[in-house]
């Protein structure tokens, strides 16, 4: 299981070793939640105006909120090379009121005054648990905002009073708080019946926005296709004889309830993403198996009971399923909380709608006369696959958009995942192994670092973790 950095450890700068792990350890894991800044709050890989910023943290939902605007940069990197453009990025924007730039081991804000910047905080990484005092003081979410309430902390306790750890009552309550928003892992279903609506791609890409917005994130591939087993980058192999997926995989879940715990079938994401997310993956043989766990009542329940007993360990579990309605469909209906329907809103996929919600309306009863739980919440429809082309996005889209509460009576979430041929890229992305060109599938957010063009996909990924963290909170 791929091990996460607690938001509330010490950062230790010499675990950064590229710029990667500045923005993970440094950043996501440590600076962003110490300063208040819920995961929603934040945006990565953002498309402001000319520039593709790191990072930016806002004070609140409000389109004029105050905002941060942080850099991160390989250790080795002289910041004092990089102001120049973060001047350019501060500027450009005039909600941006600082910019954090950081190689790890050197931290630098610096404030908007009129049309120029001023630094006016420096620090080194090594310690910088001192200094969070003096950071909140001027890039706090709290502190950065005005229209927030002016106090988290409990009656009677100061912020910046240490305990005998040297720990403020500040660092204890966001903790705290960041504990409890992990209290409870939270399981989405990705499910249409309509095949290649990026039932797949929403799975692995969302995965991947939430696991870079510092969540513990474990995939569940229920689909005998495995795509997105192959998508997280599981599927190096060229001949069967190398398969590595048989002896291990979703099915050794739903077999038994006595043996092959999530712990012994998880797999880390190869290089799809960094940081990795956990995977159970699946296998073409999938599908052989079937009529024998139908005949079982209890393999519908297998995958939740296993799931609960690593409730502690992920943030939120992700499960891709068949473009069908059958028994593994029906399984992850009925051990998910949220539900995402992925759809291009196309006639087929529209009509599709009225199947789904029949399916659902099945696996609410099984939940509940069977299991004893609550109905399925469906978050949305989420439009995906959208042409960006004007005409369209001007005059179908909208009527496309009317018909699903209209005539489906389904919620539709607010972001939308156009189509962008870099979403595809991402997956046949390969890469040399000898004289061998080997698969070396990547998250958007991987294959924005090589191709710029995809950065819009990957903002758009990042908006739907965004929306996704909000409506589960
Ligand atoms: N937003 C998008 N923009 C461009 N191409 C996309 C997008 N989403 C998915 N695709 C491409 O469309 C094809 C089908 O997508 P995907 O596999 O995610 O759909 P699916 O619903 O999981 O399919 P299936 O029902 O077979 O499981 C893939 O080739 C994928 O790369
Ligand atoms: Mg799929």
């Amino acid at each position: 299981m791929s091990t996460t950095l607690e938001p509330n450890s010490p950062f230790d700068p010499e675990f950064c070793h590229n710029e990667r792990e500045v923005e993970s350890k440094l950043l996501v894991s440590y600076l962003l939640p110490i300063l208040g800044y819920p995961p929603y709050l934040w945006h990565q890989q953002v498309q402001q105006n000319r520039f593709r910023l790191d990072f930016v943290a806002n004070a609140s939902h409000t389109l004029d909120a105050p905002s941060v605007v942080l850099e991160a940069k390989h250790p080795r990197t002289n910041l004092s090379h990089h102001i120049r453009q973060l001047r350019e990025y501060m500027l450009a924007d005039a909600t941006v009121k600082y910019g954090l730039l950081t190689n790890g081991k050197e931290i630098r804000i610096y404030e908007r005054k009129n049309d120029s910047i001023e630094l006016v905080f420096q620090c080194f990484g090594h310690g910088i648990e001192k200094k969070l005092d003096e950071i909140r003081q001027l890039i706090g979410r709290q502190e950065l905002s005005e229209e927030l309430p002016k106090s988290i902390t409990t009656p009677g306790t100061e912020q910046g009073v240490e305990n005998k750890e040297g720990v403020t009552m500040m660092e204890q309550v966001i903790s705290k708080q960041v504990e409890e928003t992990r209290k409870t892992m939270k399981t989405i279903a990705i499910y249409h019946n309509k095949g290649g609506v990026g039932k797949t791609t929403v799975s692995v890409n969302l995965a991947a926005a939430l696991r870079n917005k510092g969540q513990r994130v474990l995939l569940v591939d229920i689909d005998s296709q495995a795509n997105s087993t192959f998508a997280t980058g599981l599927i190096k192999f060229q001949f069967e004889e190398d398969d590595s997926i048989i002896k291990s995989y979703v099915l050794h879940i739903l077999s038994s309830g006595d043996y092959d715990f999530i712990p012994e079938v998880v797999r880390p994401s190869d290089n799809f993403n960094h940081p990795e997310i956990d995977v159970i993956p699946s296998h073409i043989n999938l599908i052989e198996s079937q009529e024998k766990l139908n005949k079982i009542g209890a393999s519908r329940s297998r995958l939740l009971m296993k799931l609960n007993r690593v409730k502690d360990s992920y943030d939120f579990v992700i499960i891709d399923t068949p473009p069908a309605r059958d028994l593994y469909s029906e399984i992850a209906l009925i051990t998910a909380d949220y539900l995402i329907i992925p759809s291009d809103l196309k006639p087929f996929a529209n009509q599709g709608l009225a199947n789904v919600k029949n399916f659902l309306k099945q696996a609410n009863e099984f939940r509940e006369t069977m299991m004893g739980r609550t109905p399925l919440t469906v978050l949305g429809v989420l439009a995906s696959k959208i042409s960006t082309n004007a005409q369209f996005l001007k005059h179908t889209f909208p009527r496309q958009k009317s018909a699903v509460s209209k005539h489906y009576d389904l919620p539709l979430l607010d972001t939308v995942i156009y189509e962008r041929t870099s979403l595809s890229k991402c997956v046949s992305h390969t890469k040399k192994e000898g004289e061998l060109e080997i698969p070396d599938p990547q998250s958007i957010f991987e294959f924005c670092k090589i191709e710029s063009a995809a950065d819009q996909a990957a903002e758009e990924f990042d908006l739907l973790a965004a929306e996704v963290l909000k409506q589960t909170s």
